[in-house]
């Protein structure tokens, strides 16, 4: 008995559903093809557009010309060798500086189907499954091609190679780089395998030589901040006070996650006063209502002659100045 058959039916379930959906009929896949089809992203199902992406309009550019154009105008010159997508894509740069949505746009704009590639998803437990996987990974991709393989954080899985690494990692990497140096045999083949990092020093050197497209991803300037805040503050309900370039001048060194949060937590804060404020209204309010529920207690038990005699004062004085003199006279 199969452990692993309930994991495999969902995943040949789910793999199905999405192929019917991207539009890919009459496709015979393997088991394990099936199981890398469960990880396909149907591009119209992706929220994330060049429109999303601010400050990055130089390299938003770079990627229309280099990476989509061939995919979308293969028809212009169908046999040319050269006319083709680069069989591998890097971006790279700091943490939050939008490799991830630029991967994203870019399968959305591309209209090609997209597998987004987790190192889990090959490191399968049982040995020698994982090579199956690896070059189902591929196999798939050309059956369903235009398709571009994506792996986000593709240094964890495609580190330097040391010989510390296990032999089944090892042989998946090896296998990984041939089965890419495959896709090469065939001219027409429309396959490409795009790569987000933030340690690009950690990636093993033949990996990057099949990525001769890279691009860096750099922390915002200035500028880029400005345009950033604008798109994060889009739609906003904005005090006149707030002047963009001048936050812009004062986050140097900013990524663009890091400028979302700081919008972000000034959302936060203006909810959060104002439901404060409204916290201590109520508090006052109730307060209010308290006192002169006391003092009309107070008034009632004065008026009915039952004051005693040990009560303070000031105790009367400050409840209700006007019942002193009654009180006074009571005693005399
Ligand atoms: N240029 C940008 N324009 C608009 N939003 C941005 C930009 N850069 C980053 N962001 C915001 O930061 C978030 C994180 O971006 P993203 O996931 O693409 O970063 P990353 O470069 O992939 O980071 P990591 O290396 O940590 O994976 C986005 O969801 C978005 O809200
Ligand atoms: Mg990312």
């Amino acid at each position: 008995m199969d452990p692993t058959s309930k994991q495999k039916n969902q995943a040949k379930r789910r793999a199905e559903e999405l192929m019917r959906r991207i539009g890919v009929e009459g496709v015979k896949l393997t088991e394990y093809e099936m199981n890398i089809a469960s990880h396909l992203v149907d591009p119209q199902t992706i929220k994330v557009s060049w429109r999303d992406i601010a400050g990055l309009d130089e390299i938003i550019n770079e990627l229309q010309d280099t990476v989509i154009l061939p995919f979308q105008k293969r028809h212009l010159l169908p046999d040319s060798k050269l006319f083709q997508p680069p069989k591998g894509v890097l971006l790279f740069g700091p943490p939050g500086c939008g490799k991830t949505m630029i991967a994203k746009a870019t399968a959305k704009a591309s209209g090609c189907k997209f597998i987004n590639l987790q190192a889990s998803t090959l490191t399968d437990m049982w040995y020698g499954e994982s090579q199956k996987l690896t070059a189902a990974v591929f196999s798939l991709a050309v059956k369903i091609q235009p398709c571009i393989i994506f792996i986000d954080e593709i240094e964890s899985f495609l580190r330097n190679r040391s010989s510390l690494d296990h032999e089944a990692t090892a042989m998946m990497k090896a296998q990984f780089m041939s089965l890419w140096d495959g896709l090469d045999t065939s001219p027409t083949t429309q396959v490409m395998v795009m790569g987000a990092t933030n340690r690009p020093q950690d990636l093993d050197p033949a990996i990057l030589r099949r990525m001769p497209a890279t691009f860096h991803v750099g922390l915002p300037n200035t500028r880029q901040r400005q345009d950033i805040l604008q798109l994060i503050l889009a739609g906003e309900n904005l005090s006149n006070a707030i002047n963009l370039e001048e936050i812009a001048e004062k986050t140097e060194g900013y990524s663009g996650s890091d400028l979302r949060e700081l919008c972000r937590d000034a959302a936060m804060y203006r909810v959060r006063d104002y439901v404060r404020k409204e916290h201590m209204r109520q508090i006052a309010q109730q307060l209010q209502d308290y006192q002169e529920e006391e003092r009309d207690s107070w008034l009632h038990f004065i008026l009915d002659g039952n004051v005693p005699v040990t009560l303070p004062m000031t105790v009367l004085v400050c409840t209700n100045p006007f019942t002193t003199e009654r009180f006074e006279n009571s005693h005399q």
